[in-house]
């Protein structure tokens, strides 16, 4: 009778060596060791013996019971470490491999041009002030010493903004004889209206600042004009400014900003807001003064406009033109960056084509 319990203990263990998964475990443990099981039946066997027979086999079929059940947990705990070993090797993470690196931004080029005059300036001892993009007709004009009417207005073509249309932008219907009031709205042409702003709000302090922004003009667009440009404006005003206080400025930044070799020429000029009024040029940076296709063969390329401020307008700003002085510029941003950087046409500036815009990181 043993022996038939031994070989119910080596089939067992047998089927367990194959058993790989914890379904096939379970269903070993039901065929085995279950109450219905084979080991059940064979403890069945123990009533039929004789007395005498009884404690041995009871004894032998404990002890197959036994190395069943240790046999049953040794296998589901090797199944559960292999289980382990599956998941983590499934989701490892291999720290060979390469890392990606992150996608980097970078500045526009007209950002780059505007923290290179930022700095020029700021070494200078020239604040930044920010002015509004949107600006009533009375400060982009009326106070710059065009009243209504004046034809030095049609210096800017203007983008008017129409108060009762939602705050829409119309390139039409500048001031007629009934909206002669100067509360209307516009799209502001020039960084200037910013001088009346600054000089308002300082008075009666000494004025130092460059006032960079946008500046919005109803224009054709061509590769040398966008209707939406920057401009950096600078403005001085304290009792003794002069004319030659104004070049110096101006010969500074065109030398940090374009080489320490260049030349400054200024030539008259006229600005309703500055008198006398003057355009700078420097000499051309691709053929110093030679005469090329870039400088049109005149061997000079205009950077500002500039002067020494109006008296109306230092008046309007609350200075004495009797006691202070002042002197203004506005440089242009694209137009510079172009000639920097031998770019030919402004569209590209905002036409956003990475191609375009990754050469300058
Ligand atoms: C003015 O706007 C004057 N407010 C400048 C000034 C300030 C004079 C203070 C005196 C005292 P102007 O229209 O020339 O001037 O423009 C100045 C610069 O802006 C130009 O030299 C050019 O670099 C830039 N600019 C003008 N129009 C455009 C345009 N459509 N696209 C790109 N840049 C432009």
């Amino acid at each position: 009778m043993q022996e038939e319990l031994a070989r119910l203990q080596a089939t067992a263990l047998a089927d367990l060596a194959a058993v790989a998964d914890a379904p096939a475990l379970e269903a070993w443990r039901v065929k085995y060791l279950g109450r219905k099981g084979a080991l059940a039946n064979a403890m069945k066997v123990l009533a039929t013996l004789p007395r005498e027979a009884r404690p041995a086999y009871g004894q032998a079929a404990n002890q197959v019971k036994a190395a069943l059940e240790a046999a049953f947990l040794e296998r589901q705990e090797a199944l559960q470490r292999l289980a382990l070993e599956a998941e983590l090797t499934a989701g490892a993470v291999d720290v060979t491999l390469p890392g990606r690196s992150p996608a980097l931004g970078r500045l526009h080029i007209t950002t780059q041009t505007l923290r290179q005059i930022y700095t020029i300036f700021a070494e200078m001892g020239f604040q930044v002030y920010d002015a509004p993009d949107v600006e009533t007709d009375e400060y982009n004009f009326g106070l710059l010493n065009m009243p209504p009417y004046h034809p030095a207005r049609d210096m800017w073509d203007t983008f008017w903004v129409s108060q009762d249309g939602g705050g829409q932008v119309e390139a039409a219907q500048p001031p007629g004889p009934t909206t002669e009031g100067s509360s209307l709205l516009v799209m502001r042409t020039h960084t200037s209206p910013g001088q009346i702003r600054v000089m308002r709000e300082r008075y009666p302090e000494p004025i130092r600042v460059i006032l960079p922004g946008k500046c919005y003009r109803y224009e054709q667009i061509t590769a040398r004009s966008e209707h939406q440009f920057y401009q950096v404006e600078g403005l001085a005003v304290g009792r003794r400014i002069r004319m030659s206080d104004l070049i110096g400025v101006l010969q500074e930044f065109a030398r940090r900003m374009y080489g320490a070799k260049r030349r400054l020429r200024v030539r008259g000029s006229y600005f309703p807001f500055t008198e006398p009024s003057i355009e700078a040029d420097i000499d051309c940076i691709l053929c110093a003064g030679a005469g090329c296709p870039v400088c049109k063969h005149t061997g000079w390329l205009e950077i500002a406009g500039a002067g020494m401020v109006h008296p109306v307008v230092l008046r309007n700003g609350g200075y004495d033109p009797d006691v202070y002085s002042g002197f203004a510029f506005g440089l242009g941003v694209e137009r510079p960056a172009m000639l920097k950087y031998r770019i030919g046409d402004i569209r590209l500036f905002y036409g956003n084509d990475l191609r375009f815009l990754r050469q300058f990181a």
